[in-house]
């Protein structure tokens, strides 16, 4: 598959787990990616199996507006163009409210929110030269509220309707953004271990589907939001999670 020949991709949170696992599927798939996260060994062994001739590695932490800037800059003096924003790096705090500090509070707004906000911002210029488009990962706990997971709940809830209005307002200039809505998500090799397993087995009891998604489940839902195929979709959210979000939130009456 080619759909993304000469297409630049940046994927923020590109060092481990579903961030990637995208960044593998668009390199697969033709494209030029840049891998930004902040653990360096990582990324650049990741760069060196994708062939560095069409991967670019940049520390950047999300947080940082000045991190940002310099990766988009990185990107567009390499290959000449920003066509897709995954903005995925995240990370939550899993706490009791009364537990909470406001520092929690903050490092989760700033690493999950604030960080597609500086994304959007920075990218913007490109995309809109590109026509390109944004996607945001938020979660299934940004549908919904679970215990110990309230400053989780409020950042991923942002994410996705913070998606929303900036679908409305790069519309115009034929740019769509749009959320992917994970689950619980594991490779093969994770999910062999046995307090995984059992977490595994908590989730089966809630959702249509048994078992877990991969971080190609979640890659393949990105591409295809990033595709043509999705030209006309935008401001949506996708959830890829075995049908959790569908359901009346009742226990299995017998
Ligand atoms: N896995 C799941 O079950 C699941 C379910 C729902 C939603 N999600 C969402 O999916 C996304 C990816 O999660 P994952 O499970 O793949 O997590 P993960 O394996 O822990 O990876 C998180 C990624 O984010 C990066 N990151 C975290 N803070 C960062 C920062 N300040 N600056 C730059 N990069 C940062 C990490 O890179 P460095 O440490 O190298 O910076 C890492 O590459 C997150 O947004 C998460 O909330 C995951």
């Amino acid at each position: 598959m080619d759909r993304f020949n000469g297409k630049t991709v940046v994927v923020t949170g590109a060092s481990s787990g579903i961030g990637e696992g995208i960044a593998r599927r668009f390199a697969a798939e033709g494209a030029n990616v840049v891998l930004a996260a902040r653990r360096k060994e990582r990324l650049d062994a990741l760069a060196a199996e994708l062939g560095t001739q069409r991967t670019l590695a940049v520390v950047t932490d999300v947080t940082n507006q000045e991190d940002i800037e310099s990766a988009v800059r990185s990107t567009v003096d390499r290959f000449g163009r920003i066509d897709v924003l995954v903005s995925n790096a995240g990370s939550a705090v899993l706490k009791e409210f009364e537990e909470t500090t406001l520092a929690d509070w903050r490092f989760t707004m700033s690493t999950d929110v604030e960080s597609c906000f500086l994304g959007a911002q920075a990218a913007l210029p490109h995309l809109k030269l590109s026509r390109g488009s944004v996607i945001n990962i938020a979660s299934a706990s940004g549908l919904g509220g679970d215990r110990r997971l309230t400053a989780y709940n409020a950042a991923k809830g942002a994410v996705v309707n913070f998606t929303r209005g900036l679908a409305f307002d790069l519309g115009q200039f034929g740019i769509r953004v749009n959320t992917v809505a994970p689950s619980l998500t594991m490779d093969d090799q994770r999910a062999t271990v046995p307090e995984y397993g059992a977490l595994i087995e908590r989730f089966n009891e809630r959702r249509a589907l048994r078992g877990y998604a991969t971080p190609a489940d979640i890659a393949g839902s990105v591409t295809f939001l990033a595709s043509d195929d999705a030209r006309f979709i935008t401001g949506t959210v996708l959830p890829v999670d075995g049908g959790i979000t569908a359901a009346s939130g009742q226990p299995n009456l017998f």
